[in-house]
C-alpha cells in the first residue's frame, strides 16, 4: 500500500479536491486499492469543517463526489506517509517547519509531476475553482503515472524498493 496525503492550507478546497480525483483517476486505471489516500490542512483554521462548496460543485460537475471534515497535518502523519503533495510553495514551507526539516525527501509539490512546474493557486482568493480542479487533474494524472512507473522500476524479491 502506498501512504499519500494531499495537504494545503485549509483542507476545504484544494487537499481534498485533489484526494477525489486522485483517488477516481486511480480508481479508473485499476489500481485504486494500491493506495491509501488522503488530505489534510496545516492550519487548523477550518478543523472539522466540509469541503468549501464551490470546491464541491466543481467536483460534483465533472462527476466526483466523496464526504469530507478538515483535519490538520501532524508531523506522525508526515513520518508515516510515502509521498506528500503539497498544492504551493507556502505549504512546501509550513509541512518542513512542522517536521523541522525531516522527511524533504518525500514532499513535492504537486505541480512539479504537471508538464510545467507551477503552484496551485488558491481558489479561496483567486475565486477560479475551474482552473485549481484542472492544475490538480495534471498534477495527479503526473504523480499517478510517476509513481506507477517507480513501482514497476523496482526491484523485486528483495523485500525492498519503494513504493
Ligand atoms: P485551501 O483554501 O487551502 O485550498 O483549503 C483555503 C481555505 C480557507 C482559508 C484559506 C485557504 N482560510 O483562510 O480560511
Amino acid at each position: 500500500m502506498i501512504s499519500v496525503i494531499f495537504v494545503c492550507l485549509g483542507n476545504i478546497c484544494r487537499s481534498p479536491m485533489a484526494e477525489f480525483v486522485f483517488k477516481k483517476m486511480a480508481e479508473d486505471r485499476g489500481v485504486g486499492d494500491f493506495f491509501d489516500v488522503s488530505s489534510r490542512g496545516t492550519s487548523d483554521e477550518e478543523e472539522g469543517n466540509p469541503i468549501y462548496y464551490p470546491a464541491a460543485r466543481v467536483l460534483r460537475d465533472h462527476g466526483i463526489f466523496g464526504s469530507h471534515r478538515a483535519v490538520q497535518l501532524t508531523k506522525k502523519e508526515v513520518i508515516n506517509a510515502d509521498y506528500i503533495l503539497v498544492m504551493d510553495s507556502s505549504n512546501l514551507y509550513d509541512v518542513l517547519r512542522l517536521t523541522g526539516g525531516q522527511c524533504s525527501e518525500k514532499v513535492f509539490k504537486l505541480c512539479s509531476f504537471a508538464s510545467r512546474p507551477r503552484d496551485v493557486a488558491d481558489p479561496w482568493y483567486t475565486r477560479d475553482f475551474e482552473k485549481a480542479y484542472s492544475d490538480i487533474c495534471e498534477g495527479c494524472a503526473g504523480f499517478l503515472d510517476f509513481v506507477l512507473r517507480r513501482r514497476c522500476d523496482a526491484p523485486r524479491g528483495n523485500g525492498g524498493g519503494t513504493p
